[in-house]
């Protein structure tokens, strides 16, 4: 059986979106030695940052994902700078990637707009995110629907230095979760629920119940007022059924069956919300009183993963001619 691999970026809040699009996919199926849960720092850098922010959201991350389920004993849990090889093998697939490939990616283009301002490792970053996946011949890699074109990167790159230097990489897809591959923003149901994002649109786990029930009392409607699962034309509607959905487990269009009007349905959304968050909020009050529990747990994920992450990066260099073969 293959492993399973799944990254947080640490900027803004962790949401709902980020929960059922990676964080629940991975933690109901960890199996020792197979799951591999990260927090990306790196990845932090691509954009504007404050040093300050990043080092706090590294540890406050690292914290709601052990707080959501994430187990160091049956997943190797770590946080991405720990581990050199995660840059070390983005060098040698930059050298096996083209530039139009990552020029074309859809999260370039759209924060790339002020060309001067962008930084190099924004046009990069998914070959990082490939090194990532690939360090650890990771067969499976559970996101949501926005990540589609960075796996698809990481499988090109592996076929393609497989096919050019002899098979080093396992050519990973992606897993998307059954419903809630993409939440969408409460206050915009046309724009994808995110961290940086609309803080009256974004479901985040670690806000009270009182600011989950206002912020979903509040979510824009259609028109109209059936409650029916229909994403094109009833975008409101159907994002607020997904969310139900992921919460009970069903399906979206079950979920609308059995609901009355649309006050009904909201509120049922947030009782499902607040049931959802409120463990994983009160584990993390627990956790974060113990920073240095949380250090030591990553510390020994990064020697763990080092042991799978080292091999992989000495397979990649013998291959491309830096070692002798
Ligand atoms: P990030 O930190 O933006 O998001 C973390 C995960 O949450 C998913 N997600 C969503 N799922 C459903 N609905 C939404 N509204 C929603 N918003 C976010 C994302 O798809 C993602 O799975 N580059 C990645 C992190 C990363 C990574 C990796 C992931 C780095 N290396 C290797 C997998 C494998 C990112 O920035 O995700």
């Amino acid at each position: 059986m293959s492993r399973r691999i799944t990254g947080f970026t640490p900027s803004g809040e962790l949401h709902l979106g980020n929960y059922f699009g990676a964080i629940k996919p991975l933690v109901d199926q960890q199996i020792p030695d197979r799951s591999i849960v990260f927090v990306s720092d790196l990845h932090a850098l691509t954009l504007d940052h404050d040093p300050a922010a990043v080092r706090r959201r590294t540890l406050e991350f690292a914290t709601v994902l052990l707080a959501a389920g994430a187990d160091p004993a049956r997943s190797i849990f770590l946080v991405q700078s720990h581990v050199p090889e995660h840059t070390e093998l983005h060098y040698l697939l930059e050298s096996a990637t083209g530039y139009g490939e990552v020029r074309r990616m859809i999260q370039f283009k759209e924060k790339s707009r002020d060309s001067d301002r962008v930084r190099v490792s924004l046009l990069t970053y998914p070959v990082l995110m490939a090194a990532d996946i690939l360090l650890y011949q990771a067969g499976e890699v559970p996101v949501g629907e926005d990540q589609r074109q960075h796996v698809e990167l990481a499988r090109d790159i592996a076929e393609r230095f497989n096919t050019a230097y002899g098979r080093v990489f396992t050519v990973p897809r992606m897993v998307n979760p059954p419903v809630a591959a993409r939440i969408m923003d409460l206050s915009d149901p046309t724009a994808k629920m995110s961290k940086s994002t609309s803080v009256t649109g974004s479901l985040r786990l670690l806000d009270s119940p009182d600011t989950l029930r206002r912020k979903v009392m509040r979510a824009v409607t259609d028109p109209g007022s059936a409650v029916e699962y229909d994403p094109e034309n009833r975008p409101g509607i159907a994002n607020l059924l997904t969310i139900l959905a992921a919460c009970t487990g069903e399906d979206p269009a079950d979920a609308a069956a059995r609901s009355g009007g649309y006050a009904d349905l909201k509120r049922a959304v947030a009782d499902a919300v607040i049931a959802t968050t409120d463990p994983i909020r009160h584990r993390y009050t627990e956790l974060s009183e113990d920073p240095e529990s949380v250090r030591k747990i990553v510390q020994d994920g990064a020697i763990r993963a080092r042991l799978i992450a080292g091999d992989t990066v000495t397979a990649a260099k013998r291959a491309i001619g830096l070692l002798p073969a």
